[in-house]
């Protein structure tokens, strides 16, 4: 899937955003590392701590489909900035990151930046496995 579609994709699936607290709608679409595509949205709780973002929802289902790795992730939200991705989730991406992995973020004229993860994690926290 080429970087306009998974956009789109993460575009169309906010929708399915659960997000009461804020109103701010997320989703996210990535593709793993053999080549299937993953979606995730946002999921609040009135224990506002137990919020999940749609990238993490869909690293999850990514990761326990039996994906190894991340090429690539999209981001879109309403907002007419462009979304980019939380602290604790750049660190999460960083987990499961290819090497030339990229990320996507877009604005809702579904236009989007192409970014990599040191544009976003630069002297990242690694923990030897
Ligand atoms: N949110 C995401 O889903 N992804 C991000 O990268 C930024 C924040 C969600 C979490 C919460 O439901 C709402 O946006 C407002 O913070």
């Amino acid at each position: 899937m080429d970087y306009e579609n998974l956009v789109k994709l993460a575009n169309d699936i906010k929708k399915n955003a659960y997000a009461p607290y804020s109103n701010f709608h997320v989703g996210a679409a990535l593709i793993g590392n053999s080549g299937k595509v993953y979606t995730g949205v946002n999921i609040e709780n009135s224990s506002y701590g137990a919020t999940i973002c749609a990238e993490r929802t869909a690293i999850c289902k990514a990761i326990s489909e039996g994906e190894k790795s991340i090429k690539a992730i999209a981001i879109a939200s309403d907002s007419e900035d462009y979304t980019f991705p939380c602290g604790i989730c750049r660190q999460v991406i960083l987990e499961f990151a290819d090497k030339d992995l990229v990320i996507l973020c877009s604005n809702n004229n579904g236009k989007y930046k192409v970014f990599s993860l040191n544009d976003f994690l630069p002297n990242a926290f690694v923990f030897e496995k």
